[in-house]
């Protein structure tokens, strides 16, 4: 059977804080992003450069990956990106859809390509996410983007952690000897954001479904990065005075009178001693789409020699520049 995580189901002390937790309001951080990001298109058409451009592929009728695919075609709308959209039947082989990709790695009109992932089980996905041209990995999935974030040396940066960083900067100035713990260490959240908080100067500590202590080891922590998929997983006495807390869960349970609701992985009723909390809905959530526009801009600047994909792009956000690798963008 699969592991599963431990409920902490201690009844939580009493709150001795009176004042309530900022809420990090993703929107409208994400809303910024979208305005520079919608500059950045009107600026490369204006010197005569092709229209940024982002295909989307979704195999088979997965309903989640239905509704992401269908927000991330429309947010292209909204900034100015032509997109396209590949939707495949979940009988399409693993050649069928290398070959798509290999049509849209030559295209020049193509600056983003992005696979909608999971993938039905008889594709192999590291093979597919493997053959995205890494320049056009505007999800920074690729080994090499992905070798890039872990040594430091630029390339392009995964939108959830890329989002997190936005989300954690614009209420810490800086991160140096800051105490962080992950929780979660999958490799679309969990390890690339522990790579960006590290290159940010941070203690930073991840823990997963077999880690002993975990309320200890939280209680500890300055800022906490909840990703771990489990429902208010994280309880009220888990968190200490004034933390920063980014909760990249979000879950629908049962409420109450038979109505359900949406949570994070996050207790958030509980932890109104944080200094500052992000809502699910309306943290991570916004951020992940407002950063996939951005990569594709990013990939088109470079692809158009306008940009060394170092992050002096992201200078103007109410956040600090969270690219510290001096490398340009893979082709
Ligand atoms: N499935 C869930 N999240 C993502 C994502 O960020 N990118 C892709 N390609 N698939 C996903």
């Amino acid at each position: 059977m699969a592991a599963e995580w431990i409920k902490d189901t201690a009844r939580p002390p009493p709150l001795l804080k009176a004042s309530m937790a900022e809420i990090i309001d993703g929107r409208a951080i994400a809303r910024k992003l979208d305005e520079q990001t919608k500059a950045q298109v009107t600026e490369l058409i204006a010197s005569g450069h092709n229209t940024p451009g982002l295909s989307v592929i979704l195999v088979g009728q997965d309903p989640a990956s239905e509704i992401y695919v269908r927000r991330k075609i429309e947010a292209c709308e909204r900034v100015g990106i032509i997109s396209s959209e590949h939707r495949l039947p979940d009988t399409t082989t693993q050649d069928a859809l290398l070959t798509l990709i290999a049509r849209l790695n030559a295209d020049p009109e193509i600056h983003g390509i992005l696979c909608q992932v999971p993938l039905p089980e008889h594709i192999d996905s590291r093979l597919v996410l493997g053959s995205i041209a890494p320049g056009k990995d505007v999800d920074g999935f690729h080994p090499v983007n992905v070798g890039r974030l872990s040594t430091g040396t630029g390339g392009i940066v995964p939108c959830t952690p890329l989002g997190i960083m936005m989300l954690i900067t614009s209420v810490i100035d800086d991160l140096t000897g800051k105490d962080v713990v992950v929780i979660g260490k999958s490799n679309i959240v969990g390890k690339p954001v522990a790579n960006l908080l590290l290159d940010a100067e941070a203690t930073v500590t991840v823990t997963h479904i077999h880690t002993h202590g975990l309320a200890e080891i939280c209680r500890q922590a300055d800022v906490i990065v909840a990703a771990a998929g489990a429902p208010e997983l994280v309880r009220g006495h888990w968190v200490k005075d004034g933390a920063v807390l980014i909760d990249v869960g979000i879950t629908r349970i049962e409420g109450e009178n038979g109505k359900t609701r949406l949570v994070g992985d996050i207790a958030y009723d509980e932890v109104q001693h944080a200094r500052a909390v992000t809502p699910v809905p309306g943290g991570v959530g916004p951020m992940t789409i407002a950063c996939l526009l951005s990569n594709t801009v990013k990939a088109a600047r470079a692809a158009a020699g306008l940009s060394q994909g170092n992050g002096s792009d992201y200078a103007d956000l109410p956040s600090r520049n969270i690219f510290t690798g001096s490398g340009s963008i893979p082709n």
